[in-house]
């Protein structure tokens, strides 16, 4: 592991913008992660530290936490020094203080002391801030330290806090954009390495297998759990026992988190063998149409939700014209009838999470005060609806998912019965699933592709597979 990600004045300038936003009112605590048990204490799931905290403190270290006092401008790093037995066993590190010292940090302290930071601040009547912990571990340490139930944390949770880390978070610097470039080169390395070792025969964790050993060699790893897949129509599914065959197609959804914890999340869909049926021919052109009209549209100023619903209204089009719907496009889309083949949202917010920030909470991320996210089967699913701005980083991934229990259950309820060709749709029912997923930065024109183009059309993909 790295010990610290970029230069030490990166990170003082990130905490002082913090202080700036949250001006003078109290203390902000934020807690590193620890190493996280598989199935026995010392067999633990690979690091991975906590992005807020990797983007103030740029340690990538377990078991350290930081306080900053915004009344005083006082930063202290909490963790304790390794013991003989943690030297033997995993290593070496240098002193808390030499570690803090790399990310602009002058003050150290045991873990323990924490306790007493906090203690003393509420018994002040100072505000300590907190963000809403996600890690079992960490929420058991703030119920301790706040002295409430596990459940009641959540009543201590600075909504003040998580508004000005997003803030800060959601836009990218040039450093940022740089390594998002670098993850979703590595990602496109991967994807091609899997579809170019895709044949009949194969098993899905063959492939996962492929996509794994790019990234590895690339000093990186998988940033979420690979969906590679001829179940297309499932949409985050992790089993991969099935032997792909011809005729067929596979949904590969993978993304490198580079060494920086910076991440791609790229999705393509393509044959088993060598080329398209004419059926999938169809309706990947529909998926394609409706991404890059998406694309055409990402500018700051716009909301996503309304590229969002402009892509669907696209889908609709493009199914209207093989039969599977009827009706007018724009109302089919107000009704939720495009739902029955693209039940989620187009996209998400990307950066060192695949759904950056998600742990902050969508409301804040995705949506704002005056546009809440909604909750209807479709748009309940659509991570991201603000209006963006320059300087984000988000995903378009339009899809269409013939998923048959749906299709069961809606008609025997005759649902969106005015929009959906039901008797067409049933010999659709094994069709599976595609989706097409590239990841964009907002400039202050239009959008930037990140990462080396990925083929997408039809011919490049089949090219392929040539
Ligand atoms: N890879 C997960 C997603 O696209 O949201
Ligand atoms: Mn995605
Ligand atoms: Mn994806």
């Amino acid at each position: 592991m790295k010990l610290q990600l970029f230069d030490k004045q990166v990170y003082t300038d990130r905490r002082n913008i913090l202080k700036q936003t949250i001006g003078q009112d109290g203390i902000i605590l934020l807690l590193g992660n620890e190493d996280s048990s598989m199935n026995y204490k010392d067999n633990c799931y690979p690091f991975r530290q906590d992005s807020t905290f990797l983007y103030y403190f740029g340690l990538d270290v377990q078991n350290l936490a930081a306080i900053i006092d915004t009344d005083t401008g006082e930063e202290v790093v909490f963790g304790n020094e390794l013991t003989i037995d943690d030297i033997i066993w995993t290593g070496t590190l240098p002193t808390v203080h030499e570690m803090a010292g790399l990310v602009g940090v002058t003050q150290t302290k045991p873990l323990d002391q924490i306790l007493h930071y906090v203690h003393k601040a509420l018994i002040a009547g100072r505000k300590v801030h907190i963000l809403p912990p996600y890690r079992p571990e960490n929420r058991i340490k703030l119920a301790t330290w706040f002295n409430v139930s596990l459940a009641d944390v959540q009543d201590h949770v600075s909504v003040k806090l998580i508004k000005a880390v997003i803030a800060q978070r959601v836009i990218k610097t040039p450093l940022e954009i740089q390594e998002m470039e670098k993850a979703v080169d590595i990602s496109v390395d991967m994807q091609l390495a899997v579809i170019k070792a895709t044949r009949p025969g194969i098993k899905e964790y063959e492939l996962v297998a492929i996509a794994n050993e790019v990234a590895l060699a690339a000093n990186g790893r998988l940033g979420y759990g690979a969906i590679i897949t001829t179940h297309g129509q499932t949409l985050h599914t992790h089993y991969y026992g099935n032997i792909l065959q011809d005729g067929n197609m596979v949904l590969s959804d993978i993304g490198a988190e580079n060494d920086m914890h910076y991440g791609g999340d790229l999705t393509r869909t393509f044959p088993v063998g060598r080329s398209f049926t004419s059926k999938q021919k169809e309706l990947y052109e529909v998926v394609l149409n409706s991404m890059n009209h998406a694309i055409s549209l990402l500018k700051p100023g716009i909301r996503y939700k309304d590229i969002h619903l402009a892509a669907c209204q696209k889908l609709v089009e493009g199914l209207k014209q093989v039969n599977l719907m009827k009706g007018d496009a724009a109302e089919a889309v107000a009704a939720g009838a495009h739902t029955m083949f693209f039940q989620c949202g187009l996209g998400h917010m990307l950066g060192m999470d695949t759904h950056d920030m998600e742990d902050l909470g969508e409301p804040y991320v995705g949506y704002t005060d005056t546009l809440k996210k909604e909750t209807v089967f479709g748009l309940k699913s659509l991570r991201l609806g603000r209006e963006l701005e320059a300087g984000y980083i988000l995903t378009v991934e339009p899809g269409i998912y013939i998923i048959p229990e749906l299709i069961d259950r809606w008609k025997a309820e005759n649902k969106y019965a005015d929009f959906i060709n039901y008797d067409v749709l049933n010999t659709y029912r094994d069709f599976s699933g595609i989706r097409i997923e590239d990841n964009f930065l907002i400039t202050d024109t239009g959008s930037h592709l990140l990462g080396k183009y990925l083929p997408k059309t039809l011919k490049e993909i089949e090219g392929l597979r040539g």
